[in-house]
């Protein structure tokens, strides 16, 4: 991929506004709670940790890591749970953290692995961006920074073939076939 072909979608100032929002009305929800906080790795990384950072009521940050890519830009449909170890979060505030929901099928995955795991006293689902005309599962993130287009995106924690994840906008490339 041609670095130099990649058009932005984001700027960095339009993402680190738009995630203050997001925090604003976690801070409002939350007021008086704790929550546990699970950013999915590889990709939310750069998004948990700067939402967290303008949350302002007690937070423990949890990380798991899920696959479900073949690299490149094309899904295998399939997730992977490659490290999903996670404390005892049973009657915990629960913040899944997401950079993108595009098929679903790991927000889906996620939700119905803390389902069948743990009584949380609350199960929210927060995703950066979300690419509704994507979906093959019923699932909605409670939180969402963006809508998007079908297209492949990178940059901000998404990346291409493990490369880009260090932008700090998000751009995109077209699909490849
Ligand atoms: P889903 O299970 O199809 O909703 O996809 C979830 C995961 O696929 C995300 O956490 C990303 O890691 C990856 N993904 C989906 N769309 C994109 C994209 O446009 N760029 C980079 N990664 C993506």
């Amino acid at each position: 991929m041609d670095i130099n072909s990649l058009k932005v979608l984001f700027t960095e100032e339009e993402i680190q506004n738009r995630i203050k929002e997001l925090a604003d009305e976690m801070n409002n929800f939350y007021r008086g709670e704790e929550v546990y906080s699970v950013c999915v790795l590889k990709g939310a990384v750069m998004f948990a940790t700067d939402l967290v950072k303008s949350l302002n009521m007690p937070v423990k940050m949890e990380f798991i890591r899920l696959s479900s890519y073949n690299g490149g830009t094309t899904t295998s449909g399939k997730v992977n749970a490659v490290d999903i170890s996670l404390p005892d979060l049973n009657g915990k505030n629960v913040l899944i953290i997401e950079d993108i929901v595009d098929t679903g099928l790991t927000a889906k995955f996620l939700l119905d692995f803390m389902n069948c795991n743990f009584h949380t006293k609350s199960t929210k689902f927060c995703s950066l961006l979300d690419k509704k005309t994507a979906r093959v599962t019923d699932v909605e993130p409670d939180y969402y920074g963006f809508e998007v287009d079908d297209k492949f995106l990178i940059g901000y924690g998404l990346d291409y073939d493990g490369y880009y994840r260090n932008l700090k906008f998000i751009g995109y490339i077209e699909k490849q076939v």
